[in-house]
């Protein structure tokens, strides 16, 4: 009981310190769009009961947009050489719900709720309707002006990275190890492409299975190129949490235990003492994962925010107003 009060305490104080560190406040909308979060809320609920991918998408859409140019929203914009044509962001998915939103609040308060902002409350709306913890998080983002492809790759982590690549990436966003181990635990929800995890195993013109990522359990793998053959088309996908995959808990961290981590970079958390021990943590009680995760998700959707008079806010998410 002692503990868990002042995982919580520590979880509240940080709260208090982000609503200031970068400008933004909680309820920054309570006077120019009061029902803001409740028009986000709905839509996000409505989208994800229509298709129930959705919340994996948001999920994903808020940390490749934080990890590059900030949280501002640089992920929306289309044109030539934008992020989103970037490869790596080819699968990221989730803009007609942000879309949908702006649109909707275009109508009762024009040029008012950011679409940086709308990216961050859609993500926390999505973990919450997934079953995980409701975060409350600052708002008052604005909307960035540059989106350049070229800034993808730097920014946004591969799954052949090394935890060292990882954390050095991580880091130079502000976010620690442990923000790595429990932001990495999004995975428990969503899927992903076979060409993201394929090269963990090989098939041959026979059907004959080798493993070649050993820390990947044989048997999982085995399953994993059952749903990948190699004849499957590129947009098949399978979930990244083969037992829980729509519902956000802790599963994910108890099958990286068992070594049903999906991708490289996931079975990398087990390398290292240190993540190996917040992984065990994890797994074995999920309420500390719901407290860390709260906490980390605040850090990421901190990481370089526009606020006061820099950036603008748009009108539509896809282009920039002038
Ligand atoms: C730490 C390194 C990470 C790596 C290497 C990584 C890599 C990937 C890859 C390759 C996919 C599959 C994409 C596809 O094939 O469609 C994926 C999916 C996903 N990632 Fe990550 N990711 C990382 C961290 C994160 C973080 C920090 C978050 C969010 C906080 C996140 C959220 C997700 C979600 C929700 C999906 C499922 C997307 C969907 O269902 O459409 N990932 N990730």
């Amino acid at each position: 009981m002692e503990t868990r009060r002042v995982i919580l305490s520590i979880a509240v104080s940080s709260l208090f310190v982000f609503s200031f560190v970068d400008g933004l406040s909680f309820n920054f909308y309570a006077a120019s769009c009061p029902s803001a979060e409740f028009i986000i809320r709905d839509i996000v609920t409505s989208s994800s009961s229509n298709d129930p991918s959705i919340p994996g998408k948001l999920l994903r859409l808020v940390f490749h947009d934080c990890f590059v140019e900030g949280c501002d929203a640089s992920l929306m914009l289309i044109g030539n050489n934008t992020e989103q044509t970037d490869p790596g962001n080819r699968s990221v998915g989730g803009y007609s719900v942000i879309e949908s939103a702006k649109k909707v609040l275009e109508m009762l308060c024009p040029e008012t709720v950011s679409c940086a902002d709308i990216i961050a409350l859609a993500a926390r709306d999505a973990v919450g309707i997934a079953g995980g913890p409701m975060v409350q998080i600052p708002t008052g983002r604005r909307d960035g002006m540059v989106s350049l492809a070229s800034n993808v790759r730097p920014n946004i982590v591969d799954t052949s990275f090394t935890m060292d690549e990882m954390v050095k990436l991580f880091t130079s966003k502000g976010l620690s190890v442990l923000d790595l181990v429990i932001l990495s635990g999004a995975h428990t929800i969503g899927v992903a492409h076979c060409n993201a995890f394929r090269g963990r195993f090989q098939e041959d013109t026979k059907g004959r299975f080798t493993l070649i990522d050993k820390t990947l359990d044989s048997n999982y793998a085995v399953e994993l190129m059952k749903q990948c053959p190699v004849s499957a088309m590129a947009s098949a996908t399978v979930n990244n949490d083969p037992e829980t995959p729509m519902v956000f808990d802790n599963q994910y961290y108890r099958n990286l235990l068992v070594h049903k981590g999906l991708f490289q970079s996931d079975s990398a958390l087990l390398n290292e003492n240190s993540t190996r021990t917040m992984v065990k943590d994890f797994a074995n009680n999920q309420e500390l994962f719901f407290v860390n995760w709260s906490q980390a998700f605040l850090k990421l959707t901190s990481v370089g925010v526009k606020t006061g008079n820099e950036g603008e806010i748009r009108r539509t998410c896809a282009s920039t107003n002038a």
